[in-house]
């Protein structure tokens, strides 16, 4: 089992002041059983790696574009997040696939971008609830996994995340249970050693969707989950907190 990790994703929600605040009263080490990490607003970076109170609490972005500079309008680039102070990104998140058009091709683009800057990454995959409906849900996951890390060397990076994220959890309050959520982390965790042991060596799977306090122990238990990817109750620093005790 790998050290487990616990990785908050704001999405479009936090302003400076909430982030300041957020910052001043998280008392979450991590610790030798956890890391912890927050992907916040491009416009958060800075402040939150300024106002962290402990060095080991890695910040990252929730996207990049895969050119370093340029006519891009509207983009950030890795090196622009790194000097604000980001580690990680999270890429593929399904709610960049779904609202804003992103491909595999270019997930797969932003990938090698991040590894080549030093950034480490978190990819996300998941499938829809028709898909899963119709058992389409491994084809999904292998198809995505498949085109997502084309050309990904191992050699070349210490960490790397995978979330596995079903759509129909996400921000639904309804989590995938125990036995469905780590049947996928398995899933992802068997292809990637098919695809790039080198990789899996290297890789935490971890599964997001709906995670709070009261389904963490369950979920965490689970022996092919290495982590979370936690949305809705990252924003909060005492339901943030709560999972954190449950590990
Ligand atoms: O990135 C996080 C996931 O989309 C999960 O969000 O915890 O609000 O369901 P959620």
């Amino acid at each position: 089992m790998k050290k487990f990790l616990l990785a908050a994703n704001w999405k479009m929600n936090m302003d400076v002041k909430e982030t300041e605040s957020f910052f001043k009263d998280l008392s979450l080490k991590p610790n030798d059983s956890y890391d912890v990490y927050v992907a916040v607003p491009f416009t958060d970076i800075y402040l939150a790696n300024k106002t962290k109170k402990f060095n080991e609490i890695k910040i990252g972005a929730q996207n990049i574009y895969f050119e370093d500079k340029g006519a891009f309008t509207g983009e950030i680039s890795t090196s622009m997040i790194k000097l604000c102070g980001a580690d990680f990104v999270i890429i593929g998140h399904s709610e960049r696939r779904e609202i804003f058009g992103e491909c595999d091709e270019m997930i797969n683009k932003k990938v090698l971008k991040a590894i080549d800057d030093d950034v480490e990454v978190i990819l996300c995959v998941g499938e829809t609830l028709s898909e899963r409906e119709d058992e389409k849900h491994f084809e999904k996951i292998e198809k995505q996994l498949k085109a997502d890390l084309v050309g990904v060397d191992a050699a070349k990076l210490d960490n790397f995340a995978i979330a596995y994220e079903p759509i129909w959890a996400i921000g639904t309050g309804k989590s995938a249970s125990k036995e469905d959520a780590e049947e996928m982390c398995r899933f992802v965790r068997e292809k990637v050693k098919e695809m790039n042991p080198n990789l899996e060596a290297k890789l935490r799977v971890l599964y997001g969707g709906s995670v709070k306090g009261a389904n963490a122990a369950d979920l965490s238990k689970e022996e092919n989950i290495d982590g979370f990817l936690i949305g809705g109750a990252s924003l909060k620093t005492e339901s943030f907190e709560a999972i954190a005790k449950e590990i």
